[in-house]
């Protein structure tokens, strides 16, 4: 078997999925709507684990680090992931509450990005989603160290891969308490 260092990366296929219709004349006013309607094409696309999300953080000195994680929601008060305070994810939001998340749903060549600041709820909130993991998820945990955060976002994009590769990106920035969408290039 060839290794990886030997074979040619550009040949493996990439943007491989069917992009579903996209209206751009009817695009919701706020980026969490948006949100709610695209995951609601992923789910009928059956795309896999569609709530999969890479979430990027940096520590202290400013290097940056990403790793997978559940989003849990996604509504007015920001998008939802939880874990442990003492994890490095933990850590490096402590010493900087910067962040991003991204989702990539390849099945429909869908790709979604968000970037703000990270915000931690409430204990009984952080209580109430280590109550609701399975007890396999649950062991080993410390409750006092569980932590449920919310990204509030400052910048949301959604794009649209397309087999021509005429790419759509929806940007949608927050402005003196309003969303904006992007003119598109
Ligand atoms: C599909 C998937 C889902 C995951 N979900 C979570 C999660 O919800 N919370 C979490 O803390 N780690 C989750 N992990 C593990 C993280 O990727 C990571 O290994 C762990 O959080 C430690 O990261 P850190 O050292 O950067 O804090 C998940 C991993 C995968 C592959």
């Amino acid at each position: 078997m060839a290794s990886p260092s030997a074979r040619d990366l550009r040949r493996i296929p990439s943007l491989t999925g069917t992009p579903p219709g996209i209206d751009l004349d009817d695009l919701p006013a706020d980026p969490t709507e948006m949100f709610a309607a695209w995951l609601d094409v992923a789910l009928d696309h059956a795309v896999p684990e569609p709530v999969a999300a890479t979430l990027a953080t940096v520590d202290g000195d400013g290097v940056p680090d990403a790793r997978t994680l559940i989003l849990k929601s996604v509504d007015a008060r920001g998008w939802a992931f939880a874990g442990t305070a003492s994890s490095r994810k933990g850590e490096q939001l402590a010493a900087c509450s910067s962040a991003a998340l991204n989702l990539w749903w390849q099945p429909i060549m869908r790709a979604v990005r968000a970037r703000g600041v990270v915000v931690e709820a409430s204990s009984d909130e952080a209580a109430a989603d280590l109550a609701a993991r399975s007890e396999a998820a649950r062991a080993g945990v410390d409750p006092q160290d569980w932590r449920l955060w919310r990204l509030v976002p400052s910048r949301v994009e959604f794009w649209q891969g397309s087999p021509d590769r005429r790419h759509v990106r929806i940007v949608y920035t927050h402005h003196a308490g309003t969303w904006q969408l992007e003119p598109r290039s």
